[in-house]
């Protein structure tokens, strides 16, 4: 058995988690990183709800994680965001934890990028998180407390050719954070922002093999991210060692455009 530390149990065995019984929803928790976070709040202690377009990957999911639950929701439409997070309150009596994860991509140079597609990942993305962030902080403010993360990406700081819908919609969540944070303070509310880098996920690998060289280049620490590498960070800003973080943004991405 490990040692007692950050990540291991204390005391005759039993298991301590740093997220002993809190409730915690994920949108895009069907695969790729919000599936990564999703495991690691579970071993955590944390019971969870995926919340995914593709619902039959979540209940897939779900299964097999072990105290979870899935919702199909689309993060864009504000019914589906309210019955999520009712959902959640009705499955555990709580929500602690609200991970604005879910997201698409649709790359292309502004002169072949169509309004459709602009709209169509800002709304996901932005709106989105907009849309969680909302219905989220009201019950957790009420509740006392709790802790908002938003998925946002190194794109949104630097602007990536290609993705100027994409940047867009991540900056923007960055500002969505920050004001946020400033209006749920005092209601116990900390909200914070990702930004992950190169992380080997099937949006990733999508990308063609030039694409990944070139940015893997750019990487000091000379390698892409691994899911559970974003999920520790994530761990962090949902549990209390984060107690008096609120309105940042956390790079993850080995050192890239520092
Ligand atoms: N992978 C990376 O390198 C990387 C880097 C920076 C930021 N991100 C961000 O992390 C998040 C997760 O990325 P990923 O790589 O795991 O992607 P992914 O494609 O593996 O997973 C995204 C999930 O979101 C779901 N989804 C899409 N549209 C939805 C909608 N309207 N409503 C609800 N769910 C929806 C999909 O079904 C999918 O399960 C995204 O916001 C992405 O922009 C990823």
């Amino acid at each position: 058995m490990r040692a007692a530390g950050a990540w291991g149990r204390v005391g005759k065995g039993a298991p301590v988690g740093l997220l002993e019984g809190k409730a915690a929803v994920i949108t895009g928790g069907a695969q790729g990183l919000g599936l990564a976070i999703a495991q690691l709040f579970v071993a955590q202690g944390a019971r969870v709800v995926l919340a995914d377009i593709n619902v039959d990957k979540a209940t897939e999911a779900a299964k097999e994680l072990g105290p979870a639950i899935a919702v199909r929701t689309d993060v864009t439409k504000e019914d589906d965001v309210a019955q999520l997070v009712e959902a959640c309150q009705r499955e555990y009596g709580r929500i602690d934890v609200m991970v604005n994860n879910a997201g698409i991509t649709r790359d292309a140079s502004m002169k072949k990028m169509s309004a459709d597609d602009f709209r169509l990942v800002v709304d996901i993305h932005l709106y989105g998180a907009w849309l969680g962030t909302k219905a989220a902080g009201l019950v957790m403010k009420e509740q006392g407390g709790g802790s908002i993360i938003n998925m946002s990406s190194i794109s949104g700081k630097v602007g990536n050719f290609g993705q100027t819908n994409y940047s867009a919609a991540k900056a923007g969540i960055v500002g969505l954070t920050k004001a946020a944070a400033k209006e749920l303070a005092r209601g116990g509310v900390r909200v914070n922002a990702i930004q992950p880098g190169l992380i080997r996920t099937a949006m990733t690998e999508a990308m063609p093999q030039h694409a990944w060289e070139s940015k893997l280049a750019e990487i000091p620490m000379g390698r892409a991210g691994e899911p559970s590498e974003v999920a520790g960070a994530a761990l962090f800003l949902a549990s209390e060692l984060s107690s008096y973080i609120t309105g940042t943004v956390l790079e993850i991405a080995g050192g890239r455009h520092i």
